[in-house]
């Protein structure tokens, strides 16, 4: 071994050591905070983190291909892009059908979009941003996806594609929204930001819609810190995002690659020199998206952990459920689609008529358990939605009762069943108290 490789290793232990001491979990005792979602992690992530500064590569590199490949592995999708968030693999993913690649196929300003408005906003920024018009469809309770009913009743000779998340990891109806996509030629985008790991028919979300997303921010399944990932099983889109990601140029170059091709200098392109640089030959006006390897390189740590995140996902999710079961007088607990198996991100919860959510969320925070809302609750009622041109489909009664009833808790493979017991015990003492 060079000396090199002895003082690597000698560091690496060291921080193993150090996460291991550190950056351990206490056991949970009554009182302590219960987080609605948090990271998960040891001196593996340290390790990974550490062994990239070392190498100090910092922009994507063999980590970010690891990532890549492991990820887009696990989803069942060919082509995976490791971006800076899920908002920006949102983003991505929208902007890509806008290519000009795609011919006649490619979105147009004023085509309309069908989604949600009960989710989070940056599954709808895009469209909006773009100059798209949303058209929201209403949701169901207490699975709080699309209500496929709605969806002929959605549709216009301006309808290009439909973008959905899978609501706080509960698939969609994927049977029906595909089937509508396909009698109809639209694009799907599936955002699965909430929802790595779960399955609809037995296979895992994110291989559905022609594009999918995935969040790597600390709430999510994994964590990078920040991250997200834009993931596809077609050569062409795939291309389109990488062109997009990567400043919107034409090579295929990974950083700090050149001429893979072998014809660097010897293209013509639109109407520049011939032999133009192909480096700086740009098919589309794109971003910068990338993330750092550093991440990518915590991606990969957290990629060999995902199978036990998911197990605890799940048990979390049964025992909330159990213990809840008795008080559904009061309070309308969450459902899976038919056919579908969901990692759940977090456990919805509807307060039924009488019951103040309020005051539930109120008492659940003083006695340290977080809660949250879901997300933007009705969109439409948020002040980023003024001036925006959309359409809606009837007035959105379930989007309605999300925004004014519903809370949701924590199941994140942090939590012991001990604090969801907690969890439990005190939801109940406010509900007598409510
Ligand atoms: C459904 C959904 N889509 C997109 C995002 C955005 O992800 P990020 O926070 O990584 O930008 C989130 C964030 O939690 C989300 O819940």
């Amino acid at each position: 071994m060079t000396n090199k490789d002895e003082l690597k290793e000698r560091i690496l232990k060291l921080i193993r050591q150090y996460g291991e001491e550190y950056h351990g979990r206490k056991p949970f005792e009554p009182g302590d905070r219960i987080g609605c979602a948090g990271r998960v992690y040891g001196g593996e992530e340290l390790v990974a983190l550490a062994d990239s500064a070392l190498e100090f590569w910092l922009t994507a590199g063999r980590y970010t291909e690891e990532f890549e490949r492991k990820f887009a592995g696990y989803i069942g999708a060919k082509y995976c892009a490791f971006v800076n968030s899920g908002s920006s693999a949102n983003l991505l993913a929208f902007m890509a059908l806008t290519s000009p690649l795609l011919g006649e196929r490619a979105l147009r300003r004023g085509d309309e979009i069908i989604t949600v408005a009960a989710g989070f906003p940056t599954t709808v920024a895009p469209i909006v941003q773009f100059g798209a018009t949303p058209v929201f469809v209403d949701i169901t309770i207490p699975q709080y996806n699309i209500d496929v009913t709605q969806l002929e009743a959605a549709l216009s000779p301006r309808t290009k594609a439909v973008m959905l998340a899978h609501t706080l990891g509960n698939p969609f109806n994927v049977k029906a929204v595909r089937e509508f996509c396909r009698k109809y030629k639209l694009w799907l985008i599936e955002d699965n930001c909430d929802a790595l790991g779960s399955e609809y028919g037995g296979r895992r979300t994110g291989i559905f819609g022609d594009l999918a997303t995935s969040s790597f921010y600390p709430a999510h399944h994994i964590t990078t810190g920040e991250g997200g990932a834009v993931y596809t099983s077609q050569p062409l889109l795939a291309q389109i995002i990488r062109s997009m990601r990567d400043w919107g140029r034409d090579c295929m170059c990974a950083p700090g690659q050149d001429d893979l091709c072998g014809h660097r200098f010897e293209r013509q392109f639109g109407e520049l020199p011939q032999g133009y640089d192909h480096k700086y030959v740009y098919s589309h006006f794109g971003y910068n998206l990338k993330a750092t390897d550093m991440q990518a390189a915590i991606g990969v740590a957290q990629m060999a952990k995902l199978e036990g995140f998911i197990t605890a996902r799940k048990r979390n999710f049964a025992l909330l459920y159990a213990a809840l079961e008795p008080l559904q007088d009061k309070l309308i607990l969450p459902e899976a689609c038919p056919d579908s198996e969901p990692v759940w991100f977090g456990f919805p919860i509807t307060c039924r008529e009488g019951v103040s959510r309020k005051r539930i969320v109120t008492y659940l925070e003083k006695h340290n358990i977080q809660t949250r809302m879901l997300f933007a609750g009705n969109l439409l009622r948020q002040p980023c939605m003024r001036g925006v041109e959309f359409r809606a489909i009837g007035g959105l009664p379930g989007t309605e009762a999300v925004m004014n009833h519903l809370f949701w808790l924590g199941i994140y493979p942090g939590l012991e069943e001990k604090a969801i017991a907690y969890m439990a015990e005190k939801l109940s003492e406010a509900l007598r108290l409510a």
